[in-house]
């Protein structure tokens, strides 16, 4: 399977020359990297404006979040279809920052789950848990999260989807995850989709890392032989064009 890595810019950066600046040098930097899908997620505002030389560009646009109605009053919302319109494909959901600080619930991810996949476009659904469980334990809590965001889907449904486990007590504190805890979330949480919403699905459903990664990290994560994680939401590294360039360079030699 491919592997893919999305930069997930967050609110970042305050400008829209930086944000160009950076779209355009990674867009650049990664232009020779074969075989891997490399995905930027800026904020919403600059959605449009990086759309300016994407043409030949080998980068896709993800936006960080949607609402599960395609229109009407809902004051500061955005709808999957306005995301459509603009060109994007990706659609991060249930990031654990929104479900922290936003108040997102499994119910609300669920939602707009259905939304974006309404409307055409990938999910990258973000599960994770708080704490940090004991050694070899199966995150039990990030299973359920998951079956609660893909409730009442048909079979068949979030074929070619993304999952990023992302342990909260890792995003953004310097201590990733292990390779091998990384995997064993992995394994889990294609068995959980399988069950669901059959192999077809969970063949095709990418399973990436989030939290912490680097360029110096992030190769370990991707495994060779199974079916483990096939590629990372990176934070706060996406912000330095070089790092993020390397990180996609590492992955893709995998
Ligand atoms: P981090 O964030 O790479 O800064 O830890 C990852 C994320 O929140 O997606």
């Amino acid at each position: 399977m491919k592997s893919i890595v999305i930069a997930n810019w967050k609110m970042n950066p305050q400008i829209l020359r930086e944000a160009s600046g950076l779209f355009r040098a990674v867009a650049k930097g990664v232009r020779g990297i074969k075989n891997i899908d490399v995905v930027i997620a800026p904020p919403f505002v600059y959605l449009p404006l990086l759309e300016v030389g994407r043409g030949k560009s080998v980068v896709a646009l993800a936006a960080q979040d949607s609402f599960w109605e395609d229109r009407g009053a809902y004051t500061g919302e955005i709808s999957p279809t306005m995301l459509k319109a603009l060109g994007v494909t990706y659609v991060i959901i249930g990031h654990s920052e929104r479900r922290m600080h936003l108040g997102e619930t499994d119910e609300m991810v669920n939602k707009k789950i259905k939304a974006v996949l309404k409307a055409g476009l990938t999910p990258v659904l973000c599960v994770g848990e708080r704490t940090r469980e004991r050694v070899n334990e199966i995150p039990v809590f990030v299973g359920e999260q998951v079956k609660k965001a893909l409730v009442g889907l048909k079979k068949g449904e979030f074929k070619n989807g993304v999952i990023a486990y992302e342990p909260v007590w890792a995003i953004g504190t310097g201590t990733p995850d292990t390779p091998e805890g990384a995997t064993r979330a992995a394994l889990y949480i294609r068995k959980i989709v399988r069950d669901m919403l059959g192999g077809n699905v969970a063949d095709s459903l990418r399973v990436i890392y989030g939290g912490s990664v680097n360029a110096g990290n992030a190769a370990s994560f991707i495994s060779r032989d199974i079916r483990g994680m096939e590629g990372m939401l990176v934070g706060g590294a996406s912000l330095k064009a070089e790092e993020f360039i390397e990180i996609v360079r590492r992955v893709s030699a995998q």
